[in-house]
């Protein structure tokens, strides 16, 4: 049987994981927040203090690496055995793992880790490659955006909502960096499926979002 996918792909705070995890809640679909995979082997070379540069250490971090993802209401990460819900969000986490994203070896390991999770009775995939590279068979795919002045605002709140310390300026600056890393790295760069629907979130609400991906669906 063909199990279904839905890919969600989009820079950073663009909405996608609110918007992939309440599809994947309405349809009764497991939800893949590929983002907390490279966050998680982020959080794990952070504090192993491997240096940015050692690829191949970074690799075998990746391959080695226990990861146990519990999706209930919220999204909960062990890192062997280690609860790092909380470090997940932070920006540190997050440029960290957009610098060790970008090597082919680390994608290659961290692939399967991905498609383990496409299981009965469907996927919702968010990400920046998960109609291009990771699930390009998908049926339906979505390139989810908004300016990169909206996205710092909403990044903002959140990180505010959960009580991290956060500047918006910087915040701003950090997410266009990520955004040229992103889209300019030589391996699955950040870029629309041909066959996917483009929405800019900008001016929509998260309901109008979910409306438009809610309608792709049969
Ligand atoms: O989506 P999130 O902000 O959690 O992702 C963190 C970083 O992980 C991104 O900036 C990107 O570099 C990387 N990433 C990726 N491919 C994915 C998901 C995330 O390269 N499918």
């Amino acid at each position: 049987m063909n199990i279904p996918i839905l890919t969600i792909d989009g820079p950073s705070g663009a909405g996608k994981g609110t918007v992939s995890r309440s599809v994947a809640k309405r349809l009764g679909w497991h939800y893949l927040d590929s983002g907390s995979i490279y966050r998680s082997l982020a959080i794990a070379v952070l504090d192993e203090k491997i240096k940015f540069e050692d690829i191949a250490e970074i690799a075998n971090v990746a391959k080695t690496m226990a990861l146990e993802f519990d999706c209930d209401e919220e999204l909960a990460v062990r890192l062997n055995g280690i609860d790092i819900t909380s470090r997940l969000p932070t920006e540190e986490t997050g440029n960290a793992a957009s610098i060790i994203a970008a090597y082919p070896e680390v994608r290659t390991v961290l692939l399967q880790k991905q498609k383990d999770f496409h299981k009965a009775p469907g996927l919702v995939a968010d990400g920046r490659d998960m109609g291009t590279v990771v699930f390009p068979e998908a049926s339906k795919k979505v390139y989810l955006t908004a300016s990169a002045e909206e996205r710092a605002n909403r990044r903002y709140k959140q990180l505010k909502e959960k009580g991290i310390d956060a500047n918006l300026v910087r915040i701003t600056e950090e997410i266009e960096k990520r955004d040229r890393r992103d889209q300019e790295r030589s391996v699955a760069p950040l870029t629309a499926a041909k066959d996917s629907l483009y929405i800019d979130s900008s001016n929509l609400s998260v309901d109008q979002v979910i409306e438009k991906v809610m309608n792709l669906v049969p």
